[in-house]
C-alpha cells in the first residue's frame, strides 16, 4: 500500500472472488492453468497486506462447485496447484500468524489433499492473526444445504427444536460459522456476478467490481477497494438520518 496508511474505516472481513486467470494467459498465449499459477502472487499479497492492516478475516474464492465442470485437465492442474501453494506457503503463513481454513466441500476432493489441508489447518489453528478461509469446491447453495442438512438431525435426534432455529443458529452451521459476515466483496475480471459465492453472508456486503484480471491485481488495487469501503455509508436498513456521526452495524 502506497504510504502504509489504510483508508478507515477498514473492513473487518474482506472476501475475494478471483476471477480472470484464464483471460490473462489466453491474452499471453499461455495456457490456462499459467494464469491459475500467476494467481498465487495476489494471494500472497492480499494476505499480507491484510495481516499488516489488521483486518480480521480474508475469504478467498479458489474453486467453485461449478467448476467441476471445467475441462478434466484444467480441474487436475488446479488441484494439483492447491496442494503445492498448501506445501509451499504453510510455513509463511505460520510466520505470520495466519490461520488457515478451506471451507467448501472437502470429500469431494482427493484424499491426499485432504489429508493435507487437515495438517495445514492443524498446524496454524493456535495462531492468532489473520483468519484466511480458502473456498475450494465451494457454493453457496450448497453450504445452505449442507447447513440445513445438520440442523435436521439435530432436530431428529431431538437435541434441537424446530423452534431454536433462527438466523444466528443457521449461519453457525455455515461454513463461515460464527466469523462476521464479510463486510466487502471485491471481484476482479470485469464480471459482475456473484457466480454462488457466499450466498448467505453477503447480504449486506459492500460489492466491490474491478476489470483487473487477477494476476494483475496489485496493492494499488487493494487499496482502491479498501478507498471505495470507506466511502460507503452502511445504512443496513436504516436511514442515513438514524446514523448519526457513527454508522452503527445489524441490531
Ligand atoms: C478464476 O479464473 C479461477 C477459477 C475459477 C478457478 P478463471 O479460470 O475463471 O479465468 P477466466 O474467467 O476464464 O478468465
Ligand atoms: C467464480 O469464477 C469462481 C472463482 C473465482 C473460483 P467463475 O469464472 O467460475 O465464474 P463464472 O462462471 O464466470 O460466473
Ligand atoms: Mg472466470
Amino acid at each position: 500500500m502506497s504510504d502504509n496508511v489504510a483508508p478507515a474505516p477498514l473492513p473487518r472481513h474482506i472476501a475475494i472472488t478471483m476471477d480472470g486467470n484464464g483471460r490473462w494467459a489466453a491474452a499471453r498465449g499461455l495456457a490456462r492453468s499459467a494464469g491459475h499459477k500467476a494467481g498465487l502472487e495476489p494471494v500472497r499479497l492480499c494476505v499480507r497486506e491484510c495481516s499488516r492492516l489488521g483486518v480480521e478475516a480474508l475469504t478467498l474464492f479458489a474453486f467453485s462447485s461449478e467448476n467441476w465442470s471445467r475441462p478434466a485437465e484444467e480441474v487436475a492442474s488446479l488441484m494439483g496447484l492447491f496442494f503445492e501453494a498448501i506445501e509451499r506457503e504453510i510455513s509463511d503463513l505460520e510466520r505470520q500468524g495466519v490461520v488457515l481454513r478451506i471451507i467448501g466441500h472437502r470429500q469431494a476432493l482427493s484424499v491426499r489433499l485432504q489429508a493435507q489441508i487437515a495438517a495445514a489447518e492443524a498446524r496454524t489453528a493456535g495462531n492468532t492473526g489473520l483468519k484466511l478461509q480458502v473456498a475450494v469446491s465451494y457454493g453457496g447453495r450448497w453450504d445452505i444445504v449442507q447447513a440445513a442438512r445438520t440442523l435436521a438431525a439435530q432436530c431428529v435426534s431431538g437435541a434441537l427444536p424446530v423452534a431454536a432455529i433462527d438466523e444466528t443458529r443457521f449461519a453457525a452451521a455455515l461454513e463461515l460459522g460464527t466469523l462476521p459476515d464479510p463486510d466487502l466483496l471485491i471481484r476482479t475480471g470485469a464480471e459482475r456476478r456473484i457466480s454462488n459465492f457466499l450466498l448467505w453472508n453477503l447480504a449486506y456486503a459492500e460489492l466491490y467490481f474491478c476489470d483487473r484480471l487477477w494476476p494483475d491485481f496489485d496493492a494499488a488495487e487493494l487499496e482502491r477497494a479498501l478507498a471505495f469501503f470507506a466511502g460507503r455509508e452502511r445504512r443496513f436498513g436504516h436511514t442515513g438520518g438514524q446514523l448519526g456521526a457513527a454508522p452503527k452495524a445489524v441490531p
